[in-house]
């Protein structure tokens, strides 16, 4: 939540920030602003109500020079989406101006003692709070900013990633990350800074991902400097090469992000799978897993943490890692977890599932496991982000920078590497015979080209997507490995199109939902010819014989199925395990369509964004 970015170089400082904020937008986009430095020593700022577009729009006419400054893009939490909350939040004196990810959350108590220094505050922010506490030590301290940022943070508590400038000191910004995302890039006589990798990329490979309670000192003229922030000993400056490329965070063509990422999953499967299926599929490699034998062979009890989309997959782990490796796995909301007083020892593996590797909750989820004593196992996308730097090992699915804010090519690669989990940790085990592993591995090898037949639907789901554009709720069933499928359809509908929808197990419809069942409210079915499909069927005929309309998700050929549902999408036979990932694509499109016609953002929908690095 919130997206922050800093340049100092040789460059309009202007044109990098805003070309970072619109990389960064996903995070956050009620909001945005920009403080510059300029050569006559003045700090200007600049905010705008709505998107980086908007801000752009309110900044034509004014003085945008200088080489040297920092930007923001916001998701509300404290205060709403106006100009006076929108960052960079200045000092009293106007000469200190701050841009903040994440919360702060002792800002109560701060801000009354300023108050009784006489410091007033125009924002509702509790960002606000701390550039004044800045201000306030630096004057009292006689200090540099530096070291009046440094004390500052020792008296906050919360979760931050900043960054800092002052008037009349146009070579530094100072930056300082807690429990919030920090990258700095490395350029030729520049320097960039950001919430993540993306708005570096276009300018330099080489970057430093900030370690919690790390302060680090961006001058125009000295390399770059990081302090630890209790001893204010220097740290050490790892600098790490991206493995990105400015091509992939392009549309590509497409008309917005979503849809090139679901176009993309072909592709993206690939990478996910590529060098962990060996000897035609009689193997499964996955480093994390083999490294880590013993732990899979001696444990109890796998716990899985996530949110959102990430929870969906991580119920299709459950089910395919208890059948594969006949471990109990339990499935728990990260946002709960540590709130359930949850039983975790030695014994147990707790994996956390995270697409952008830093949420909050799924952050704190896994540093309790830690100090439990469990062995905390990653499955991430975006390389070198908290999560994977917070665990004792763990599976990259690289599907590549997701940008759409509804998770489409994660999901499927999330489930692909849960696959892969369990196939590797049941040879592991002994729990599963050659023979499944072969079919499942085989099927899964395949599976980019099967995602691509099922792509080909593209034209047949815009059509229908016409039919149901004014509906205002949906109802999704699923059984077995497809219940997750079901609730992840309807949270990708909810998220786009704002359409009301619920996933449910089909057979749980009965002690409900099957109340809410009319000529207004479609059912979307999941019901491949698998082990529970005669079952599905008569869940089918209970929504159609009260008068409702269905849409089934079958296997080719399904003659019965296309009798009695009003609308069925053919999608290829694949083992049960997999049915997930095939299913979900024309989900995917279903919403994605829907929520076009009737006009959304669907890169940006309203209220959401993509990593919740607030609790
Ligand atoms: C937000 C996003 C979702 C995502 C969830 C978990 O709510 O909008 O798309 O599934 O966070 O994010 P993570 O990065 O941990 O997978």
């Amino acid at each position: 939540m919130c997206g922050i970015v800093g340049y100092m170089g040789k460059r309009n400082a202007y044109d990098v920030l805003i070309q970072g904020l619109k990389r960064l937008e996903y995070r956050g986009y009620d909001s945005a602003g920009i403080a510059l430095e300029g050569s006559d020593g003045r700090l200007r700022v600049y905010k705008a109500k709505g998107k980086v577009a908007d801000l752009e729009r309110a900044v034509e006419g004014q003085d945008i020079s200088g080489t040297m400054g920092i930007a923001h893009t916001r998701w509300a939490t404290h205060g709403v989406p106006n100009n006076v909350n929108a960052h960079p939040q200045c000092s009293q004196s106007g000469s200190i101006a701050l841009v903040h990810n994440g919360t702060i959350e002792n800002y109560g108590l701060l801000k009354t003692a300023l108050m009784q220094q006489g410091y007033t505050f125009k924002s509702e922010t509790d960002t606000e709070v701390l550039v004044q506490l800045i201000e306030y030590v630096k004057e009292t301290n006689h200090c540099n900013l530096f070291n009046a940022v440094r004390e500052s943070l020792r008296q906050i508590e919360g979760a931050y990633a900043i960054a800092v400038m002052e008037k009349d000191n146009p070579d530094t910004i100072v930056a300082a990350r807690k429990s919030s995302p920090l990258v700095v890039g490395i350029g030729e006589d520049e320097t960039i800074l950001a919430s993540d990798a993306t708005p570096i990329v276009a300018f330099t490979n080489k970057v430093v991902y900030l370690q919690d309670n790390e302060i680090a000192v961006i001058h125009r003229d000295r390399p770059l400097q990081v302090l630890s922030l209790e001893t204010n000993h220097p740290a050490p400056v790892d600098i790490k090469t991206l493995q990105m490329s400015v091509a992939q965070l392009e549309k590509g063509g497409y008309d917005t992000f979503m849809l090139k990422e679901i176009f993309e999953q072909p592709e993206t499967l690939r990478d996910c799978i590529r060098g962990r299926i060996v000897d035609d599929g009689a193997r499964v490699v996955l480093s994390g897993v083999l490294q880590n034998k013993q732990k899979f062979l001696d444990v109890n009890r796998i716990v899985i943490v996530a949110c959102g989309t990430s929870w969906h997959a991580a119920l299709i782990g459950k089910h395919i890692i208890q059948d594969m490796c006949k471990i109990p796995v339990e499935v728990e909301y990260a946002s709960e977890f540590r709130y359930s007083g949850p039983v975790i020892t030695d014994k147990d593996i707790v994996i956390a599932i995270s697409q952008s590797g830093e949420t909050a909750d799924t952050l704190a989820a896994i540093q309790l496991a830690k100090n439990k004593g469990a062995f905390v196992y990653g499955i991430c996308n975006v390389v070198g982000a908290s999560i994977p730097r917070n665990t004792d090992s763990g599976t990259y699915i690289h599907v590549g920078p997701e940008i759409g804010v509804a998770s489409t090519k994660a999901f499927t690669g999330q489930v692909t590497v849960l696959t892969l989990l369990a196939l590797c940790a049941g040879q592991v085990r002994g729990t599963v015979d050659a023979g499944t592993v072969r079919t499942v591995a085989q099927a899964l090898a395949r599976i980019p080209d099967t995602v691509r037949d099922v792509l080909k639907l593209d034209e047949e789901i815009q059509k229908l997507s016409r039919t149901f554009t004014y509906a205002h709720n949906f109802l999704y069933l699923g059984r077995g490995y497809n219940y997750p499928t079901a609730l992840e359809g309807a949270l990708k509908l909810k998220e786009i199109s704002y359409i009301h929808a619920e996933g449910y197990p089909a057979a749980e419809m009965k002690h409900g939902p099957i109340a809410l069942i009319d000529s207004e409210m479609p059912t979307i079915i999941i019901a491949p010819t698998d082990s529970l499909y005669d079952k599905v069927v008569n869940n089918v005929q209970q929504v159609k014989s009260r008068g409702g309309v269905v849409v089934a998700i079958v296997n080719p050929g399904n003659t019965a199925m296309q009798e009695m549902a009003d609308y069925c999408l053919e999608i290829p036979e694949v083992p049960e395990c997999l049915t997930p990932i095939v299913a979900s694509v024309p989900l995917q499109l279903l919403a994605y369509y829907i929520a076009k016609n009737k006009r959304r953002n669907v890169d940006q929908p309203r209220n959401l964004a993509k990593s919740v690095t607030v609790e």
